[in-house]
């Protein structure tokens, strides 16, 4: 079976989880849900970064010794991503002695290697963003570059990676390989970048004296290593870097996905570290964009964050993550307001899909309950001919494969109105008062069809809904089956849950309307 290994950056547990992160966390595991279902082995990583000064400030502003702090962090994230059905294989701690090992052996390799030595450090410091800046990146932005607070001027003996020493290597692999940062403004970016910087060796140690709240620098007691260094590699040892055969079947990330602030990371600093140790390289870093508020990121520092807990238990989870996933594409950014939350749920969640399903199950109901399943026409009617097809199904695994989700949102959709304007076009009650009986269970019948077949499309994105649609309503578990089981089997279910007459289909359809899937939010 192919495999699909998707991460997402580790958090730093210094401030507490906003929309941005469930923003995230929410994208990598529609592409893992998606993957899943359409027969990969998927490796969903995340997790949190626990070291640096800031952290450790953090916690004694709360009284609290570092460890006992980013325990209680860590916890926090991990409750959000079980509250957000994040469906993650694997939560790393860089604080954990897993990692720990990993970051050491990486080292004392590029030790080894002689792609490490000591030197003098100039630079102006900026403690709340971990970054050394020279001279004039300070001067022309008339303090840290990143938050715009006052720097430190310091001068320190550290320990240096030769990042200059691959520089042209990693040009030249960038000119090669012009797929492997998405979407092309990022790519563009870090290319203009490397065009317009020489690479300075990257500083990797800070003396215990000034940070203490790090991993040791396993060829110097007296530094820890340097955040960033620490954090990247937890993509390796998250997959037992090392010890042979899990990593060997993980390995290589085929998404890191992140927002556009630590691409240079990602899109730099991390590749160099591989390709300095010998190991291959991520398939693809992609870069999204942020969610702002009032065109401000949205921060804590800023005090403009958006609680995405509070927001779920007002409007539902599986509405956040719709919500999140279509209102803008991945990679560009998004204003957050709550009437543009409120908007979509009432038109595209309580009116398009909602009203569809609760019509359509009424009126199977008030008609048909009973025989329902006797029906002799099993044709697909021609208004649903071009959402039925292979060529549909294609398109939908085209834009989820491309992390294309609003595309891929937007196209269900279209076969959400093909199937409400079917039912104004048709007026089944006039098919009744007629006594065109067999006409009248072809309609419904179809477009019970067509709703399961929507159900298990939406499945990565609202997976709740999907659930609730497939067992609750239509009483296709074994469809619904299909989906929660896909890890544990061979090939993609996809083809097959969403074709017209499903091979081996069990269910009789059993409908239940209960009560509305998305109760309209009242906006007066
Ligand atoms: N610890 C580093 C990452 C190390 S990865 C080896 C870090 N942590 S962070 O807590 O600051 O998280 C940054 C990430 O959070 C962004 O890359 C993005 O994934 C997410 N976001 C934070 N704010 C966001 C928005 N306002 N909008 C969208 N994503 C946001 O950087």
């Amino acid at each position: 079976m192919d495999k699909f290994y998707i991460t997402t950056p580790i958090y730093y547990v210094n401030s507490s989880a906003h929309i941005g992160h469930a923003y995230t966390n929410i994208a990598c595991d529609c592409a893992a849900r998606f993957n899943r279902i359409n027969g990969k082995d998927v490796f969903f990583l995340t997790g949190t970064d626990e070291h640096g000064e800031k952290i450790k400030k953090a916690a004694q502003a709360q009284g609290k010794d570092p460890l006992s702090f980013v325990d209680a962090v860590s916890a926090n994230f991990l409750n959000l991503w079980k509250i957000l059905d994040i469906s993650y294989d694997d939560f790393i701690r860089t604080t954990q002695q897993r990692h720990k090992n990993v970051v050491r052996k990486i080292l004392i390799d590029l030790y080894d290697k002689g792609d490490i030595y000591k030197s003098q450090y100039k630079g102006f410091y900026c403690m709340p963003c971990e970054s050394f800046w020279t001279e004039t990146q300070v001067k022309e932005a008339g303090g840290c570059p990143e938050c715009k607070r006052d720097v430190e001027e310091i001068v320190e003996e550290n320990f240096f990676f030769k990042l200059s020493k691959y520089e042209q290597w990693l040009k030249d692999y960038l000119k090669e390989n012009p797929d492997f940062i998405k979407p092309k403004t990022r790519y563009n970016e870090v290319i203009g970048f490397l065009e317009n910087n020489k690479l300075e060796d990257l500083c990797i140690t800070r003396p215990k004296q000034r940070v203490s709240w790090g991993i040791e620098f396993p060829l110097d007691n007296n530094y820890v290593v340097y955040v960033w260094f620490d954090a990247l590699i937890n993509y390796i040892s998250a997959i037992g870097f090392g010890q042979g055969d899990k990593f060997d079947k993980i390995w290589p990330a085929d998404v890191h996905m992140m927002a556009k602030d630590i691409i240079r990371h990602h899109a730099i600093f991390w590749p160099i570290m591989l390709k300095a140790c010998g190991i291959s390289l991520p398939k693809l870093v992609f870069a999204h964009g942020w969610w702002k508020i009032d065109e401000e990121k949205m921060s804590k520092s800023l005090g403009n964050i958006v609680n995405p807990i509070e927001l779920g238990n007002e409007f539902g989870i599986d509405a956040l993550r719709y919500f999140l996933m279509r209102e803008i594409p991945l990679g560009v950014d998004g204003n957050f307001s709550r009437s543009s939350l409120i908007q979509r749920i009432n038109s595209d969640l309580a009116n398009d899909l909602g009203n569809l399903v609760f019509r359509v199950l009424n009126m199977a109901d008030k008609y048909f309950q009973a025989d329902i399943n006797s029906i002799e026409n099993k044709d697909i009617p021609n208004e649903f001919s071009s959402f039925v097809d292979s060529q549909f199904n294609d398109q939908y695994i085209y834009h989820m494969q491309a992390l294309e989700f609003s595309c891929a949102l937007e196209k269900i959709w279209s076969f959400i109105s093909v199937m409400n304007k079917y039912i104004e076009d048709t007026k089944p009650w006039n098919l009744k008062k007629e006594g065109k009986i067999e006409e009248l269970k072809h309609f419904i019948w179809s477009l019970i069809q067509g709703i399961r077949i929507v159900a298990v499309y939406i499945y990565p994105f609202m997976p709740q809904i999907s659930r609730k649609i497939l067992k609750n309503r239509l009483n296709c578990d074994d469809v619904w089956q299909s989906l929660v089981d896909s890890k544990n089997r061979e090939g993609s279910v996809l083809k097959w849950a969403c074709s017209w007459l499903p091979n081996g289909f069990l269910a009789e359809y059993k409908t239940d309307k209960k009560t509305p899937l998305f109760p309209r939010i009242d906006v007066s």
